[in-house]
């Protein structure tokens, strides 16, 4: 039963993709500053799961899927009502980026309509449908949306597919429209460009490119799970729509 007052105690988080990488270092960062995390991956709660929490914690859900994505939704504002609890900040994390032979870079001219649609899905489509299904949980808890995009959404990547590519470039795109239509709700919507970090996404040859980056190394997932924590909390209170690079100044 739905509580009188929202229980705004304890702040929460709604983090898609923290099975692996940078989700994987997101939650365990705001677990440390006291936030509760409510993670979502296409698998079942983990038995041996690495941080403290529960199975009311975690929805299992296909981002590829927009049915399925709807259905999580509604499961998570069902459940964040009959806490009495709201949401303060939603990162909009999971990506997937298909290789060609080798992972090799999946250029447009070989990528498979089916294809197309289904990054799409995972990386665009399924950011908005969360962000507008939990509006008005984002808005009571004056909450943050943080979109992860990419160095790839700006340029040719040599491993990055088309599709990957474009994908991010419109996430960069819908973050500038969501800051200007959800801050009149107190939400504020910004986006993180993450260049070459050391997880499992990576491509070999990698090695190559930090040669280029000023910093002459790979990001750690902790660096970039800090410039979330930033943009989530009161540090970034006047930052919305704005896209941080967090790339060693890859970039420039
Ligand atoms: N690593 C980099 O260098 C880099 C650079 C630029 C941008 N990024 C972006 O940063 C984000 C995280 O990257 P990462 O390197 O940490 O990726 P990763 O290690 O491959 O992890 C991807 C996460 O997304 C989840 N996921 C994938 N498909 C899903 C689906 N259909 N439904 C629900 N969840 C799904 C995975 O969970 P399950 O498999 O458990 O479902 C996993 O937790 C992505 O958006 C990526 O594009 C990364």
């Amino acid at each position: 039963m739905a509580s009188d007052r929202p229980n705004t105690d304890r702040r929460v988080m709604l983090l898609t993709g923290a099975s692996r990488g940078i989700g994987h270092a997101t939650v365990k960062r705001f677990q440390a500053a006291g936030w509760r995390v409510i993670t979502c991956s296409r698998h079942a709660f983990p038995e041996n799961c690495p941080w403290q929490m529960g199975p009311e914690d975690h929805l299992q859900v296909d981002l590829a899927s927009a049915d399925d994505t709807l259905r999580a939704i509604a499961e998570t504002k069902q459940r964040l009502e009959s806490e009495g609890s709201v949401l303060h900040a939603l990162v909009n994390n999971a990506g997937i980026s298909p290789k060609g032979p080798n992972r090799s870079r999946l250029a447009g001219l070989e990528t498979e309509h089916a294809d197309w649609l289904k990054v799409f899905q995972v990386n665009f489509f399924a950011t908005i449908m969360l962000a507008r299904g939990l509006r008005d949980e984002l808005a009571r808890g004056r909450g943050s949306i943080v979109n992860v995009t990419s160095i790839a959404g700006s340029k040719v990547h040599p491993f990055a597919g088309a599709a990957y590519a474009t994908s991010k470039a419109a996430l960069a795109a819908l973050t500038r429209e969501m800051a200007y239509d959800f801050g009149p709700l107190g939400v504020r919507v910004n986006a993180i460009s993450p260049g070459e970090i050391d997880t499992s996404i990576l491509s070999p040859g990698t090695e190559k490119i930090v040669e280029t980056i000023p910093l002459k190394r790979l990001g750690t997932t902790d660096e970039v799970a800090k410039a979330i924590y930033f943009l989530c909390t009161d540090a970034s209170s006047y930052v919305n729509g704005a896209e941080l690079h967090i790339n060693g100044g890859q970039h420039v």
